[in-house]
């Protein structure tokens, strides 16, 4: 190969380099100069054909348009890119669209708990909220829990000195709600609970809860299964099947464990319901008489519904997630997810 044409090539390939690698209008002025400029690759080539052959001259001439060409391109390009990337030192445009600041969203617990309360706001029930630092006898005694019942220990409810207690269930409200007002009442209340748990991809020390009330006469299972299916359906979709077990809670009677048919794989049977094809979402049952009696309400003449379930098993269950501490974590590339 003729040795300009060599140079031509040799130093294309340096300014392309720096080019591509430029981060600002400064530094692509150097290449322009070094290649373009007046004492330049091109212009001392320009004295040096003097001396070429004219079949040389011809070979050189060729190297030397389409080099320039490319050089041109280049310099184009990388002005372009470095406006682009607003570094560059050239003046403000301010005909540009502006750029917008990435949008924050509401985290998933909280747009969990904001979506069960929109289901069950549809459904008549109003919001009522209680305070998280609660007395024994909002979080047991008026409950009806018995004297030696075990959730009461020091190892599994967090207790002040004075002797009030950080609530671990949401059921304090139905005793708030139902010392403060006179039935009928229809309430659901979010919120947070707190319990000596041992933290692993299940159980966390604070954790959210909403809790129903129902409260009017004549009131029946019937009714509370209704509203727990029209749930159901209305979070997860028309398939959803719901199943009552018996179970036993001390502020209702009867009590029943609530479950929907498996999200997941539709009550076939996977991982996440154990091969049972059903999930446990709540507990529920009709108000225990002694309930009532604890706030002065009259059992003969009144009758309610009661349920409380875990939003955090709700949430995972929404997105899959299958451990309850990155809903805590507060890490932004795991929430970000969820928008
Ligand atoms: N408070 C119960 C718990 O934390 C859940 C619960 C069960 C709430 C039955 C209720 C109910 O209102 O009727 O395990």
């Amino acid at each position: 190969m003729n040795p300009v044409v060599e140079r031509i090539e040799t130093a294309l390939k340096s300014a392309e380099a720096s080019l591509t690698s430029a981060e600002s209008a400064a530094q692509v002025e150097e290449v322009r100069i070094s290649m373009l400029g007046r004492k330049g690759l091109f212009a001392t080539l320009t004295k040096d054909m003097g001396s070429a052959t004219p079949e040389e001259r011809r070979e050189i001439g060729r190297a030397f348009n389409e080099g320039k060409q490319r050089l041109q391109d280049l310099l184009a390009q990388a002005e372009e890119r470095i406006k682009g990337s607003g570094s560059g030192e050239k003046a403000l445009d301010v005909t540009l669209p502006g750029r917008c600041g990435a949008m924050g969203h509401r985290h998933p617990i909280t747009q969990m708990i904001e979506d069960c309360v929109a289901i069950f706001r549809r459904m008549g029930f109003i919001v009522a909220d209680g305070p998280e630092i609660e007395t024994v006898r909002h979080n047991f005694d008026a409950l009806n829990a018995a004297a030696d019942h075990p959730s009461r220990e020091m190892t599994d409810t967090f207790y002040f000195a004075d002797g009030r207690l950080l609530r671990s269930q949401t059921s304090t409200v139905q005793i708030r709600t139902m010392d403060a007002v006179k039935p009928p009442i229809r309430i659901v209340a979010p919120g947070r609970c707190f319990r000596r748990d041992t933290p692993d991809a299940t159980h966390s020390m604070n954790f959210h809860q909403i809790e129903g009330l129902y409260v009017d006469k004549n009131v029946s299972m019937a009714d509370l299964k209704s509203v727990l299916q029209i749930f159901a359906w209305e979070l997860f979709g028309k398939d959803v099947r719901i199943r009552l077990r018996p179970h036993f809670f001390p502020f209702t009677e009867p009590s029943v464990e609530y479950d929907f048919s498996c999200v997941v794989c539709g009550g076939k049977g996977c991982n996440v319901c154990k091969h049972s094809g059903w999930l446990e979402i709540a507990g529920a049952g009709m108000v225990n008489p002694n309930v009532f009696r604890n706030v002065g309400i009259d059992p003969e003449e009144w009758s309610g519904y009661a349920f409380g379930m875990g939003i955090e098993r709700l949430t995972m269950l929404r997105h899959r997630i299958s451990d309850i501490r990155n809903l805590y974590e507060n890490d932004v590339r795991f929430l970000s997810q969820f928008n």
